[in-house]
């Protein structure tokens, strides 16, 4: 949600690397952008504009000027419509200060009315644009202290960078959004919201935690904590995450290499090292309550979990969406067990849901793809996914690396974890199978019938119904198409009068107890009218269209929502959206 990025060093193209940086975080926040850049006369130009980064050739003739200092923000609006003014970097009047920022200052309106009482004049309607005026009225101690200062007023959680016509410098703070510093060749640093903007550059990182900032300068880059301003030491961590990974490889957007490369990462994730997982195994039976909390897809896949425990392990586990841990509260103890499930780490709603069960004493356990994120930081144990960057907004070789990761553990529980590698092994063999040119375009038929419908049903039942709300996520997000997912048996509840002749339902089946039922929920809805779509293992008559899908047992949830991840990705081409850059959307949303 936002990205940032930062250049201080020899080169004196500042501008055009925090251009080319910002293009790498553009998934973070897509509706404007700026760039602030300090020339060799002190003076700091900004440009900034309504629109995408990825579309900017070359950059005002103003920023083309020698600058050894800059930075920038793609942004993805909070507060604030999407104008130009709206736009980061934000100034104050004389243009002494300059800043960037991801998050929320959740007082700003108290802030801004009490400087303009002072006489600031505002001339955007964010809540960012307050730093600036902040830094400005505590000058007086150096650019430094003021900064600290300003720190000390705003509340909420943030990453925020500012630079000074007076001092060759940036600081940054971070409290709650993602801020990572690399230190290249020769003197030179970046700051950037994450690793893949700058692997180009280096791959030596040191990461700010929160209330923490850091000043790169001619001394380097220094940390201290905040709000004291002790100065502390940073570990420099190499990051074995190569540039091309980063990089679409010859494919038109990053969602369809992403789908593409659950060939091996799925096999990545069951490699994860079996005493780890038996740890983990031990603290789920031994906990007072395990909850398993993710936001978003993250979320779905936490609600699989809970069949996948259910029904390999026989043990009971709860399941909460981040943003909705509060009501856990009561409930937590010392001996509960969180399992965070996450592609960025970054999450606030599921950090938050972590803060609240640390403060209870409990253990954290994450599943994340980021294994250096701020959730693996605040973990007792990380399970990683090792999946490689995923850039595409929707969640797709994340998602399936994170149930790989949930069936194993189930499997654990039950003490029978070669079962469980055998089972996710064969099943790796079936992806490979399937991902290749003549699925697709069977797949992509589907979507040519169904592109121009304006709403489409999923159902499943058992480990397929949190998998039919997850494959009414993906059609959502990229197709936009009304898309919404139900539990077979709900169907004559209530959704099925939403039913009209061409409806497409796509009916997400496996070889298991449930499939019966699940083909009479679909025959019920085919009477209304309804165009069924079958996602499974066997053929049914009932089906109009049919997606095979081979059989996979406990790891069939991973096998079924690959199809739809395609059939969302076709629809997104076909109607023309970008399937990468969803409207409205973030990959990595650090707000709550
Ligand atoms: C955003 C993304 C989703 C993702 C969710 C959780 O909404 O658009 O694709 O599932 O955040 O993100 P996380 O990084 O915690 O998995």
């Amino acid at each position: 949600m936002c990205g940032i990025f930062a250049y201080f060093g020899p080169n004196d193209k500042a501008a055009e690397i925090v251009l080319k940086g910002l293009k790498k975080l553009e998934y973070r926040g897509y509706d404007s952008w700026g760039i602030a850049a300090k020339q060799e006369n002190g003076d700091i130009v900004v440009e900034k504009h309504v629109g995408k980064i990825s579309e900017v050739i070359n950059l005002n003739e103003k920023l083309e000027k020698p600058s050894h200092v800059a930075f920038g923000h793609s942004r993805w609006a909070t507060h604030g419509g999407v104008t130009e003014y709206n736009a980061h970097p934000h100034t104050t009047e004389n243009g002494e200060v300059v800043v960037v920022h991801n998050g929320i200052f959740e007082n700003y309106l108290e802030l801004k009315g009490e400087l303009i009482s002072q006489g600031h004049q505002f001339r955007s309607e964010t809540d960012t644009e307050v730093f600036a005026h902040l830094i400005e009225d505590e000058m007086e101690e150096g650019f430094e202290a003021a900064f600290i200062r300003a720190t000390k007023k705003v509340e909420g959680r943030y990453a925020v960078l500012a630079m000074s016509k007076d001092e060759n410098k940036i600081i940054a703070a971070r409290r709650g959004s993602p801020l990572i510093v690399g230190k290249g060749q020769d003197g030179a640093y970046f700051i950037a919201s994450d690793v893949p903007a700058f692997l180009e550059y280096t791959k030596d990182v040191m990461y700010l935690d929160d209330n923490q900032m850091v000043i790169l300068d001619k001394d380097g880059a220094r940390f201290f904590n905040l709000p004291d301003g002790k100065q502390i030491e940073k570990r420099i961590i190499s990051i074995d995450w190569e540039e091309e990974m980063a990089d679409k490889c010859g494919y038109p957007h990053f969602m369809i290499k992403e789908i593409m490369e659950q060939k091996e990462t799925i096999s990545r994730a069951i490699n994860l090292d079996s005493e780890l997982l038996s740890e983990v195994a031990e603290k789920i039976r031994g906990a007072f309550g395990t909850y398993i909390v993710g936001c978003g897809t993250a979320g779905k896949v936490a609600m699989v979990g809970e069949y996948l425990f259910a029904e390999i392990a026989k043990k009971h586990v709860n399941v909460k969406f981040g943003s909705e841990f509060g009501s856990a509260k009561s409930f937590l103890k010392d001996r509960s067990l969180v399992i965070a499930i996450s592609q960025s780490g970054e999450t606030a709603d599921t950090l938050e849901a972590i803060e609240i069960a640390k403060s209870k004493g409990a253990t954290i356990v994450s599943i994340v793809n980021v294994e250096t994120s701020t959730m693996a930081r605040m973990s007792d144990i990380v399970l990683p996914l090792k999946a490689g960057p995923e850039k595409a907004v929707a969640s797709t070789k994340a998602t399936t690396s994170q149930i790989a990761i949930l069936t194993l553990l189930a499997y654990a529980v039950a003490d029978d974890l070669n079962t469980g590698r055998k089972t996710l092994i064969e099943a790796e063999g079936k992806i490979n199978d399937m991902l290749n040119p003549r699925y697709e375009q069977h797949i992509e038929a589907a979507s040519d019938r169904i592109k121009d419908c304006s709403d489409i049903m999923v159902i499943g039942r058992g480990s397929n119904y949190p998998i039919a709300l997850e494959a009414a996520i993906k059609l959502q997000e990229v197709s936009y198409i009304h898309a919404e997912g139900f539990a077979g048996g709900e169907l004559k509840h209530g959704p099925i009068a939403l039913i009209s002749e061409g409806t497409p339902c796509i009916v997400i089946s496996s070889n298991d107890e449930y499939q019966k039922e699940i083909l009479s929920n679909a025959m019920e809805v085919k009477s209304r009218g309804a165009l069924i779509i079958g996602v499974g293992p066997e053929k049914s008559e009932i089906y109009d269209y049919w997606i095979k899908v081979p059989d996979a047992l406990n790891a069939s949830p991973i096998l079924n929502i690959i199809p739809i991840q395609i059939l969302a990705y076709k629809l997104a081409v076909a109607r023309q959206n970008n399937p990468d850059m969803p409207r409205n959307l973030a990959k990595s949303v650090t707000v709550k």
